[in-house]
């Protein structure tokens, strides 16, 4: 599904998301329907395209109720460029920290490594095929042109059968001497080194490489594949369509994903003094939000059509306390629901590789059958939500608490339980709980 899921409805989207997370149908229909517009707008015609700018979102929800994790599921899945940052993290431009426009220059780093990613599985045979060739002829030196046409027969035939013994993993315990790609360098993410200064290291750095020789190592044919994958990738496609590449899709599909956006909105009327810096970072976000152009190592980027998704708890704010422009450009507001009892019961079954299939898997690893009761996963979902009553609502990380509490045992002594199963009942986590349910202290420091 992977291949098209850029034409996924906005039903198959939700269909999607509702393997993962449990409830919360308003907040995956609002990110469906903005992403589906996504391509609905690439079916337009050129002017009309420009013209059609995303609706971004703003989710409301206290913490651990599915924001992020909605995000995060939709973006690997569509495979976008996709990246999460906390609006609190930044400071005010000219000031020590780091400036808004380093989402931009972070967010071409990573449809960078996607294009890659793609062109590597489009082109799998042909790396394959490299990597192959390059190792037998390490094993196996070229004859020179004027080998006489039976040596030639013979090297033929030598090849194919090395070529065979390879791929049977018959040779993988041989080692090989094989050139070092040249290091590759981030400079682009993590900091404030504006991009023209980014090709300037990038080139200092090109040039101390090619002084010096690749540096050649022994490794094994394992660890030679790797390595000589990286370079069929690079010999496959240049540095220049790479950047075109990811350019193309993080203007035309790139979503960022700001959260805690309610930590840069100043409450009016609490008396707070107002706070310049947050207003000052809501005001450099305003440029990028709105549809400006960064530049980045990939080149000038417009970002125009880039999808923000706006996330936040607003306790102690409130939306309307950010500034009126920002607000502006988050017309789409959706809540999310606080999670009751039923659903984290569901938050612990349901999902794919939810929190009671992990565990189940940890311990099978260790030849431990582990075996939850339904009983048992009721008091677990019952036993949350009075902790998250009794001391802050942490949604559905209540659940990886107490769960580490209920197997903390079972986890430690998994050895002496190996080949055989254990049984976590009502007992067990009634056992477990109940003391510390019972003192409003002790649920606050240990679950
Ligand atoms: N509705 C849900 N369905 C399934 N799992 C959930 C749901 N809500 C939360 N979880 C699980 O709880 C954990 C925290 O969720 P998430 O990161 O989405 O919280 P959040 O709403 O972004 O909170 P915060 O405001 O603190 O960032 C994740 O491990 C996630 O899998
Ligand atoms: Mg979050």
């Amino acid at each position: 599904m992977d291949r098209n899921s850029r034409n996924m409805t906005p039903k198959e989207i939700v269909e999607y998301l509702d393997r993962y997370v449990v409830g919360q149908n308003k907040a995956k229909k609002t990110i469906a329907v903005a992403l589906r517009n996504r391509w609905r707008r690439m079916q337009l015609d050129d002017e009309m395209q420009r013209d059609v700018t995303p609706k971004n979102i703003l989710m409301i929800g206290s913490t651990g109720v599915g924001k992020t994790e909605i995000a995060r599921r939709l973006s690997r899945m569509m495979r976008l460029p996709f990246i999460k940052v906390e609006a609190s993290k930044f400071t005010e431009v000219g000031f020590v920290g780091r400036d808004v426009e380093s989402i931009i220059r972070d967010l071409s780093t990573t449809a960078i490594q996607l294009v890659r990613e793609e062109e590597n599985e489009k082109n799998a045979e042909k790396i394959e095929a490299y990597v192959e060739n390059k190792i037998i002829e390490k094993l196996l030196p070229p004859l020179p042109d004027s080998a006489s046409e039976e040596k030639k027969r013979d090297y033929e035939a030598s090849f194919a059968r090395m070529s065979r013994r390879l791929e049977n993993g018959e040779l993988d315990h041989l080692k090989i001497e094989v050139e070092m790609p040249p290091p590759r360098i981030d400079v682009g993410t993590g900091g404030n080194v504006p991009p023209e200064m980014m090709n300037v290291q990038e080139s200092i750095i090109k040039v101390i490489g090619g002084l010096g020789k690749r540096e050649k190592r022994e490794v094994s044919i394992k660890e030679a594949r790797k390595i000589l994958a990286i370079e069929a990738s690079e010999e496959l496609l240049e540095e220049e369509k790479l950047n075109e590449m990811a350019l193309k899709k993080v203007q035309e599909g790139g979503v960022v994903f700001l959260d805690e956006i309610d930590k840069i909105a100043v409450p009016s009327g609490s008396g707070q003094r107002q706070d310049p810096s947050k207003e000052g970072v809501q005001r450099d976000l305003l440029p990028i939000v709105e549809g400006s152009t960064v530049n980045t190592k990939i080149g000038p980027v417009d970002t125009d059509h880039i999808l923000f998704i706006a996330a936040g708890a607003f306790h102690l704010s409130k939306p309307s306390d950010l500034i009126p422009e920002l607000q502006g450009r988050f017309p789409l507001r959706v809540e999310l629901d606080s999670l009751d009892e039923e659903a984290l019961y569901r938050i612990l079954t349901e999902p794919k590789n939810s929190l009671v299939k992990q565990y189940e898997a940890l311990l099978a690893v260790e030849d431990v059958k582990l075996i939850f009761e339904d009983e048992a996963l009721r008091a677990i979902a019952r036993y949350s939500t009075i902790a998250n009553e009794k001391s802050e609502d942490i949604g559905a990380r209540r659940l990886h608490t107490v769960m580490e509490r209920i197997l903390e045992d079972i986890s430690f002594d998994a050895d002496s339980y190996s080949g055989k199963s254990v049984v976590v009942d009502l007992k067990l986590v009634e056992e477990k709980l109940e003391d510390i349910i019972e003192s409003e202290d002790s649920t606050r420091y240990i679950l």
